[in-house]
């Protein structure tokens, strides 16, 4: 039997979900692996919170170099969130060869880069599986399933809390505001949920999930990013009445022309399997030449969830410790060229418009008079009868999306505008 050394940082949510299956689960991982862990200290930042009974075994402390000084602790566990902090504390722990494993979505999406260089470089492994999706396994599916196959889509409900939200307001009649409050009383969001409303959480995550799949490095910038917060449930009621799901997508489309980044309300037609992803739970849909079109769906958060990803990702690096296996952070994927960004094409659209369907139709078609366009749309309307209606709109060529929605936004009664997720 392998002894692996741990050092915890933090013991939130994520980290006490660490310690509970490391304990628990102890017999498993060992029958499989030969590997045994063992938790030598957690850094905390309050010694006086109270704690489960099944962490009060574990040594703890509130001086990270008490860690990094230890020449036997053989890895580094964050799950400490923040950004700068944690950017030191990994940098320091690569440094002095200690393998890190990390929840850091923020962290990662940033700087993953160049701490993967600085762990490559010490020659020690640096691993992330909990920082996207929570409990789906996607990072190493990415990683191993697809080394053969070349993925030319990622799109996914990669936030739990705006899921909840939208999920609340569809089924229970919510407001965006009531739904919201159910959120942070269930500990979804966090009490500023700017993060995850507004988009930037699903966005690193998609930043991840583009680096992994397509070996291609996404500043944050470069992400078209609208959250939820001006959605009304009204614009869900609409989408509903023309047979979609409203949903906050993360949308990494790799075409000829170039990489399609957005984070953004979009439609899913009903019938697809993602538009039934309910609540907190994630989905990732993956296409790519050889599999095709595979979803694969789980809950995005939580204690034991996420506390799995890092406990595999622990005895992904026991068992690298044990074997000298491959270490390199991210897929060994190299984008041949860095594709140009481009702002997105759909050729589908469904607004949310309170003029009746035939009148607009007949306004929308007369704004794109003379256009090619105009010659192929087709516009279908839906319920009339309400304070709200809305169209379907499907043009048979791709039309760039800007140049749609600026040309619809001059009309008087659109009132949104959303994209249609082809799954
Ligand atoms: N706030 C995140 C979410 C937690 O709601 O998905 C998991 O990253």
């Amino acid at each position: 039997m392998k002894n692996v050394r741990i050092g915890i940082v933090g013991l939130g949510t994520v980290g006490s979900g660490v310690v509970r299956i490391l304990k628990e689960e102890q017999k498993l991982i060992a029958q499989q692996t030969g590997l045994s862990f063992e938790i030598v200290k957690a850094i905390i930042a309050n010694p006086d919170r109270k704690r489960a009974a099944y962490l009060q075994d574990v040594a703890l402390g509130t001086d990270i170099d008490q860690l990094l000084d230890d020449k036997s602790v053989d890895i580094i566990v964050e799950v400490m969130g923040s950004v700068n902090e944690a950017k030191t504390l990994i940098e320091r722990a690569l440094t002095v060869h200690k393998h890190v494993v990390t929840a850091n979505k923020d962290l990662i999406a940033q700087y993953g880069d160049e701490l993967a260089e600085l762990a490559t470089k010490n020659g020690v492994a640096l691993r992330y599986e909990a920082s996207v999706a929570g409990g789906i396994p996607i990072l190493q599916i990415l990683r191993t399933a697809y080394k053969a196959d070349q993925v030319h889509t990622i799109a996914g409900i990669l936030n739990g809390t705006t899921n909840f939200i939208l999920t609340q307001m569809d089924e229970q009649g919510l407001t965006y505001d009531q739904a919201l409050k159910a959120a942070k009383e269930k500990g979804f969001a966090e009490s500023d949920p700017t993060n995850d409303v507004d988009g930037f959480d699903a966005a690193y995550k998609l930043a991840i999930l583009t680096k992994m799949a397509f070996g291609i490095s996404v500043p944050q910038s470069d992400i078209a990013i609208t959250g939820i917060r001006e959605l009304a449930i009204d614009d869900v009621k609409a989408a509903q009445a023309a047979g979609y799901e409203l949903k906050l997508i993360g949308l990494s489309d790799l075409t000829a022309e170039g990489i399609r980044l957005a984070v953004a309300p979009m439609v899913v037609h009903k019938n697809q399997p993602i538009a039934q992803i309910r609540n907190e739970h994630n989905a990732v849909l993956v296409k790519s030449q050889n599999i095709g079109t595979a979803l694969y769906v789980g809950p995005g958060a939580g204690q034991l969830p996420t506390g799995n990803s890092v406990v595999a990702d622990l005895i992904h690096v026991g068992q690298t410790i044990t074997s000298n296996g491959e270490v390199y952070p991210f897929a060994l994927k190299v984008a041949e060229t860095q594709p140009k960004r481009v702002s997105g094409n759909s050729s589908y659209w469904v607004l949310v418009a309170t003029d009746d369907p035939d009148s607009l139709a007949e306004n929308i078609k007369l704004s794109f008079a003379g256009a090619q366009i105009s010659n192929e749309m087709t516009i279908r309307g839906f319920d009339p009868h309400q304070a709200w209606t809305s169209l379907e709109v499907t043009a048979a060529s791709l039309v760039a999306e800007a140049h749609f929605t600026n040309t619809m936004q001059r009309l008087a009664d659109v009132k949104a505008i959303y994209p249609v997720l082809e799954a």
